[in-house]
Order: structure tokens, then sequence, then C-alpha cells
């Protein structure tokens, strides 16, 4: 059965002639949290621009709430509820963490969004306590924070993580991993990119490998974890 909430179908993209992704089938449905691992280059975060729109397929299809979306703007996608957390974070330095929360609600007309912010306060305690700060003076873990909560601002059914643990210490991740399952139990399903495949699975109930820009193998991470080529390609075992 195909899945309406969210999938890519048979996707080849690139940049200008040059292919970096073929024939890329991958779909999450609604309240799951999904991974996508591969090493640098395979093309996971062209992966997720396919799926924010900055980047437009040379064919095949992109599916969100049962409606292909291959000719929609980022801004459109964003409406139709996938939030985002880029890789590097991409917080906007010179702005308080307070602003750069709202602005991942800036298209929202809603009457709730100060509701929203205390709820992602409520999440990581630290950024009510640093509200005020500019976003650059934060520590990595808690720009990473910011950034997820910018995320969640926007309200999405379908949130796109790249890279979550670049960076952070083991503690840090730990406390990160637990507070997107609490993200996910409130509704919001989960497309996480991840390099550490511990970590990934740890989170996933199914995954997604990319090599070369194709899906090389996919399952529920319980088996990809026993795989014996995942294990020493990509855990080390
Ligand atoms: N803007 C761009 N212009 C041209 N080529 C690009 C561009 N962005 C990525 N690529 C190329 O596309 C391929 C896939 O890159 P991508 O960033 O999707 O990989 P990735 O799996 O996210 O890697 P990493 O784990 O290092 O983040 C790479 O060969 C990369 O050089
Ligand atoms: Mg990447």
């Amino acid at each position: 059965m195909s899945n309406d909430f969210f999938r890519l179908e048979n996707v080849a993209a690139g940049y200008g002639d040059i292919q970096v992704l073929w024939d890329i089938t991958i779909d999450v449905e609604p309240n799951e949290i999904v991974c996508m691992v591969g090493s640098n280059g395979a093309g996971k975060s062209t992966t997720l621009k396919l799926i924010s729109g900055l980047l437009k397929p040379w064919s095949g299809r992109v599916i969100i709430g049962g409606e292909e979306v291959v000719y929609a703007t980022p801004d459109q996608i964003l409406a139709k509820g996938v939030g985002q957390v880029p890789e590097g974070r991409r917080l906007f330095n010179g702005m308080s963490v307070k602003n750069n929360l709202l602005m991942g609600a800036y298209l929202r007309k809603d009457k709730e969004v100060d509701k929203d912010l205390e709820f992602v306060y409520g999440l990581f305690p630290i950024l009510k306590e640093r509200r005020k700060q500019d976003a650059k003076t934060l520590s990595g873990g808690e720009q990473q924070m910011c950034a997820i909560g910018r995320g969640i601002m926007s309200r999405p059914k379908l949130l796109l993580i790249d890279e979550l643990s670049l960076g952070l210490a083991p503690l840090v991740v730990e406390q990160l991993t637990e507070t997107l399952k609490e993200i996910n139990k409130t509704g919001i399903s989960i497309l996480l990119v991840e390099q550490d495949v511990m970590t990934a699975f740890e989170l996933a109930n199914r995954g997604f490998v990319l090599e070369s820009g194709r899906v090389f193998l996919k399952g529920p991470t319980r088996l990809l974890a026993d795989n014996p080529t995942v294990r020493e390609a990509y855990m080390g075992i």
C-alpha cells in the first residue's frame, strides 16, 4: 500500500547537469520516526531539499498530505506542514533566541503562537532562560535546541532534521533524543538524517540507507542494525 501522508516516488535529481539522486523512493507514515543514514555525499541533504521544495526533482513524484507538491514553493510546503531543522542549524545571528523561535511561525496567522512558544520553553527550559540572548552566543547543544524549537513553531505534521548530533557531546545528544521522542508523541512525524547510525536507529522505527545517491537498504531499524553490511560499513562493528 502506498502511503499518502508523505512519500518521494522514484525521484531523480541533481545540480546543474550533474545527477546526484537516482530512483529515490522513501515514505513516512503519520506519527512515525524514520531515519536516513549514509556516508558523506550520499545525497541525504539533497533528498531533504527535495521535500522542503528548495530543489526540484528532474523526475518522479513528491507527495505531501495526499497532494503532489513538485511545483510548490518552499513557503507553500511549509504551510502544508513540513518543518525543517537544517544542516548546520542556520540560526539568525544578531537576533534573540526568542525571535529565532518566532521566525519558525512567520507564516502562521492563528493566535496560538504564544502558547507554542511556551511549549518549546517547556521542552527546552534553557531556551527560556536565554530567550533575550543573541542566538550566536548559544552553545552548540543550545543552538540545536533552538533550531528544533524553531522547526516546531511552524506546527509541522512532519519535521525534517538534518544532522541532529553533529558536533555535540553524547550527553546532549541523549537529551535531544529523549526530547524528540516527546515531540513525536504530540503527533509530529520525524524524518531524521543522522551520521551516527546508533543514534538514528535508537530513535527511528524504520530506516533508509542511502549510498551514492540510491536507496541501498531499507527496513525496520531493528533489522538494519543486524545487517552485516550496515554493521561493518556504518557501525564499525
Ligand atoms: N549546491 C550544490 N551544487 C552542486 N553539487 C552539490 C550541491 N550540494 C550538494 N552537491 C553534491 O551532491 C552530492 C550529495 O550531497 P549531499 O549534501 O546531499 O550529501 P549528504 O549525504 O547530505 O552528505 P553529508 O553527510 O556530508 O552531509 C555530493 O556529491 C555533493 O557534492
Ligand atoms: Mg548532508
